[in-house]
């Protein structure tokens, strides 16, 4: 029996900015996001019975049809005019669920590019990406990794060279009972910023343009600090969910941390350091006051790729 292992990474939003809103529904985004070696791993086999059953080692995550793994899986194989094929897919799940780290859409990109190699379809690298945008708008970009400039819905990308950005660590915290509905808080900036957004391709271009050669790019070139980070989705959750106001404060206190910011609609946190040393130091000192709030926490570092076969 062919069996194989996909890694799965996380990403954190190194900016998210809302320009406008879109035909389609959906906003329209500026954002670099970064992949972190926060990895989930799935495991792959044929099966010749035509069935496609996922588990998972997280009890409570939804292993039926709902599961984004098995959105992906059934997509391919109609994509691939092929409904007969089968697999047995176990997750290992250690991204946190529901966080704004994506890793439901990780699960996908990784089954996508897993099922892809086992079943011997042969789609390349536009086919799949054209698949992974249907999944989700975060789907492409786990598919590529790495640091990605992300426009559009998110699935339009423009990759930062690695040599254009340097690898930081990472301090990433989560209350395990937080959760953010991701349609509530691009709702809700709606109700509260809709007035003011822009419209019309000239004005997201010059935005767009605006993030290329702005400031942080630049300050991910080269050693040094880091200019304050965006997230528009922060300034509507941060005043109303609770653990992220009080977990924002605890990173903002922290010594030594380039900077701080929620990852896309929440609601985990994270800080950024020059090095794994300093991020771990970071999460010694506030060990304490993470475990009276009740906090998790992750100390890892910025990767260079998305999903991947395991060699
Ligand atoms: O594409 P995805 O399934 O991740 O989107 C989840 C929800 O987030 C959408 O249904 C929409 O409410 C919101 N969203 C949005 N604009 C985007 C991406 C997501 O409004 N660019």
């Amino acid at each position: 029996m062919v069996e194989l292992s996909v890694w799965a990474p996380a990403k954190i939003n190194l900016h998210l900015e809302v320009l406008g809103l879109r035909p389609d529904g959906f906003h329209e985004l500026a954002m670099v996001m970064q992949s972190i070696d926060l990895v989930d791993r799935l495991q792959l086999a044929a099966s010749a019975d035509g069935a496609i059953t996922l588990a998972c080692d997280r009890p409570g995550l939804p292993t039926d049809g709902s599961n984004l793994i098995v959105k992906a899986a059934e997509l391919l194989r109609l994509r691939a005019g092929l409904p007969e094929l089968g697999a047995r897919i176990g997750l290992r799940k250690r991204i946190p669920v529901g966080a704004g780290l994506a890793g439901g859409s990780s699960n996908a990109a990784a089954a996508l590019v897993g099922l892809n190699a086992l079943w011997g379809l042969g789609l390349g690298g536009s086919e799949l990406h054209g698949l992974a945008a249907r999944l989700g708008s975060d789907v492409p970009f786990c598919l590529a990794g790495g640091t990605q400039l992300c426009f559009g819905r998110g699935e339009r990308l423009e990759p930062v060279p690695p040599t254009a950005c340097r690898s930081l660590a990472v301090l990433l915290i989560k209350h395990p009972a937080a959760s953010v509905s991701t349609p509530w808080a691009y709702g809700r900036l709606r109700e509260l910023r809709g007035r003011s957004y822009l419209s019309g391709e000239e004005s997201f271009e010059r935005r767009r343009d605006a993030l290329r050669r702005g400031p942080l790019l630049q300050a991910l070139a080269q050693p040094g600090p880091l200019p304050t980070l965006r997230n528009d989705l922060q300034a509507v959750v941060e005043p109303e969910v609770t653990s992220v106001r009080e977990g924002l404060a605890l990173l903002r206190g922290l010594p030594g941390s380039l900077a701080v910011a929620m990852s896309g609609s929440g609601p985990s946190l994270f800080a950024l350091f020059d090095d794994q040393s300093k991020a771990q130091a970071a999460q010694a000192h506030l060990a304490t006051d993470l475990q009276t709030v009740g906090f998790e926490s992750w100390v890892c570092g910025f990767r260079a790729s998305g999903v991947m076969l395991e060699p």
